[in-house]
């Protein structure tokens, strides 16, 4: 692996520390980028730096699988201004296309300029000499320079999972300026698409016009203040054998055909698997399918449609108006289409264990991933290498970074209504040769760039630049 090539022990800053609560202790968190880190972490004796989750929470440093983790505790109040305020409430809508009002507050950036104090002094202490800093996402957008200020020895890697948006959009926020120096600490910039990093790139040089040279001719490179930061793409995926593997459990089988029958034998069942985000496009879908069965196009006897939604950010009222629009159009999906034990639309609004995931996957005859913008959407990646049946077809938003990858999906944009219903019933009506042709490529795309191969990429491109300096 990359981080064994480098010779260089690893270490990871991420808001939240890998692990959950468990009644027996700590467990290690579900999820691709947590399997992919662990092992590296362990081979180089590495430490991960984040929060446990929980406020007040003053827990020690402790060892999990052989990894140090070490926690970054969050009063309440930081819960509010720093995760819930400025990073769910400032950066989150701004940088999924300000789909939603921004808060500027300037108590919550100081809040966020101060728990990134913490976690770049917790980096400074925790990494050995030499090593290499990998820090995850936009809670953390400081900690790249300042980490810089502490430790001039070590190797400062940063990836955004989510979108980085363009100048108009980023010129909004107060404190633009602050939070492109503090990425550009970072000797490796990673975005999801070749257009974030772009966009990263078009940031730097309007605001920081007479620092800033842009070399172009190899990756791109910006040179700031004698130093230089190189700036990329680097679409992150998912645990392919770990999803492949689930799916071949033959109880995982047998209750997705379950679950077929529970709800009534339809011809086709629409999925659509989410955290409860305004960015992902739910109620977009939820009409679509509503105007499909109002005009008849749809026969609610032959097609159901299953929505799990995970809870998050409850506190955020973002996120409370757009539950309760979800849930009103439930209640009027089901009202007008429904019969008595038969709901059109079923919905979940929980967390769910992955093998149960897995099973909705293989249930779902068409999956449907309809955000407004997302940085890269696993969920898409996951439905794909779930199915060995090389059946299912993907509806897939242009806006998923997923998309640039994903091509042989039912491309769509999600904010043009006919083009959406029109993509559901392309994907209902369309032929097994086609869908089996259309997920074969889907599956070998996936297979080729997993969560592996993502982070030897990063970390390999992150060790070469000790030549560049
Ligand atoms: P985001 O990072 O914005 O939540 P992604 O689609 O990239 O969106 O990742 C979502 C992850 O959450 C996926 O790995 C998916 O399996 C998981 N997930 C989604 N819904 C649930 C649920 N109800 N229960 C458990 N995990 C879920
Ligand atoms: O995709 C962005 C992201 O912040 C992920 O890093 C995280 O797993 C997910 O959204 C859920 O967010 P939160 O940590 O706020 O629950």
């Amino acid at each position: 692996m990359a981080g064994s090539e480098s010779a260089r022990p690893l270490v990871v800053a991420a808001n939240r520390l890998p692990v959950m609560r468990t009644e027996d202790g700590w467990a290690p968190s579900p999820g691709g980028l947590v399997r992919a880190l662990m092992p590296l972490l362990r081979a180089s004796g590495g430490t991960w730096v984040g929060w446990t989750g929980v406020p007040d929470d003053a827990t020690d440093e402790f060892t999990l699988d052989g990894v140090r983790l070490r926690p970054v505790d969050l009063s309440s109040e930081e819960v509010d201004e720093y995760y819930e305020g400025f990073a769910n409430d400032s950066l989150w809508p701004l940088y999924h296309d300000a789909l939603r009002r921004s808060t500027f507050d300037s108590t919550q950036w100081e809040s966020y300029v101060g728990v990134n104090e913490r976690f770049a002094d917790a980096l400074a202490d925790a990494a050995p000499d030499g090593a290499i800093i990998w820090i995850h996402d936009y809670h953390l957008q400081l900690v790249p320079q300042m980490v810089r200020e502490r430790r001039d020895d070590v190797l400062i890697g940063y990836f955004l999972h989510i979108p980085f948006p363009p100048w108009e959009l980023f010129a909004r926020l107060p404190w633009r300026e602050d939070i492109v120096r503090g990425l550009l600490g970072a000797d490796l910039l990673g975005f999801q698409r070749r257009i974030g990093a772009s966009n990263f790139v078009t940031v730097a040089r309007e605001l920081l016009r007479e620092d800033v040279t842009v070399d172009e001719a190899d990756a791109q490179v910006v040179h700031h203040r004698g130093r230089s930061t190189e700036v990329g793409a680097f679409p992150i995926s998912i645990d392919n054998d770990e999803f492949r593997m689930l799916a071949a459990e033959r109880e995982v089988r047998r209750r997705a055909s379950s679950l077929r029958t529970r709800l009534g034998d339809p011809g086709v069942i629409l999925l659509g698997v989410d955290r409860l985000d305004y960015t992902k496009g739910i109620g977009l879908r939820m009409r679509a399918f509503l105007s499909l069965l109002d005009d008849g196009t749809i026969d609610p006897q032959h097609c159901v449609m299953v929505q799990v939604a995970t809870p998050t950010r409850e506190a955020v009222e973002h996120y409370q108006n757009e539950r309760h629009e979800i849930e009103r159009l439930v209640g009027e999906i089901n009202g007008r289409h429904g019969r008595l034990g038969f709901p059109v639309l079923h919905y979940l609004y929980r967390n769910l264990p992955l093998e149960e995931l897995v099973m909705l996957y293989l249930a779902g005859d068409v999956m449907l991933v309809t955000p407004m913008r997302d940085g890269m959407n696993l969920v898409a990646k996951e439905y794909v290498a779930s199915r060995r049946d090389d059946d299912g077809v993907l509806v897939l938003s242009e806006f998923a970074g997923a998309a640039d990858e994903l091509t042989d999906a039912v491309l769509v944009n999600p904010h043009d209504d006919n083009a959406l219903r029109a993509a559901i019933m392309t994907a209902i009506d369309m032929p097994l040769h086609e869908r089996q042709e259309r997920m074969t490529t889907l599956r070998d795309i996936v297979r080729r760039s997993d969560i592996n191969s993502w982070a030897e990429r990063f970390l390999g491109a992150l060790a070469g630049r000790t030549d560049d300096g």
